[in-house]
């Protein structure tokens, strides 16, 4: 980030900040959002997708004909593109776990498993692309797509649950305050040249526009009953 004048992320959290500064990037709008943040709420918008391929699962069993086969197409594309693209290849393949492998400890054994979870997702995500193509989903297919909804959502919840309290801190307490500014701006940077804007806001946009097609955008249908007694 050398050659911005004031790269976003350090007006609000460098040590030679000027107040004045942080007073005009509050007064813009502007927020830092660190790196470790960045990377979490991509899992978030991850998770959404899988909340989605969760509740299509029963959906395929119950009604194959009337599930929405490209609202679930728009899914898989929306994780190649943000997930595995970008979150997995171009942010934690590329910086995170190289650089938590090298640190070594208990984080760096994840690393590999991760990496090899990265690529099964890759392959069920193909298979999802593939069955859902023609815009809708044949009886044939109803039943082993149920099947790897549930199996890759088992995974990637395991998945990013190590990431989020396992690796992200490792790879944090392996960066100086500094490198990890630094990488803020490089995810920054990152994210721009793959998307051309704000990748993030762009997905849950979309992510959102998906749940709304599927019925699934009021929360409150989610809140749990009461137990029994
Ligand atoms: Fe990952
Ligand atoms: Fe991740």
């Amino acid at each position: 980030m050398k050659d911005f004048a004031i790269p976003r992320r350090r007006v609000l959290t460098g040590v030679a900040a000027a107040p004045a500064l942080a007073l005009s990037a509050c007064a813009s709008g502007e927020k830092d959002v660190g790196a470790v943040e960045d990377l979490m709420r991509e899992h978030g918008v991850l998770r959404r997708a899988f909340l989605i391929y969760q509740e299509c699962a029963p959906r395929l069993r119950r009604d194959t004909a009337r599930v929405d086969a490209r609202a679930i197409h728009d899914t898989a594309q929306l994780f190649r593109r943000f997930g595995e693209d970008y979150h997995e290849r171009k942010l934690e393949e590329a910086h995170i776990f190289p650089a938590v492998k090298k640190a070594g400890g208990p984080a760096a054994a994840y690393v590999d498993v991760l990496k090899r979870q990265h690529d099964r997702g890759r392959a069920i995500t193909d298979y999802v692309l593939a069955v859902t193509k023609s815009g809708s989903v044949s009886a044939a297919d109803a039943e082993p797509l149920a099947r790897a909804f549930e199996a890759f959502q088992i995974m990637y919840a395991n998945h990013t649950a190590r990431e989020d309290t396992v690796v992200f801190q490792a790879w944090r307490n392996a960066l100086s305050a500094r490198e990890l500014d630094e990488m803020g701006d490089k995810f920054e940077d990152i994210e721009k040249q793959t998307f051309g804007h704000d990748g993030f806001e762009d997905a849950v946009a979309r992510i959102g526009r998906i749940e709304q097609s599927l019925g699934l955008a009021d929360i409150a249908q989610f809140t749990a009953p009461l137990p029994p007694g």
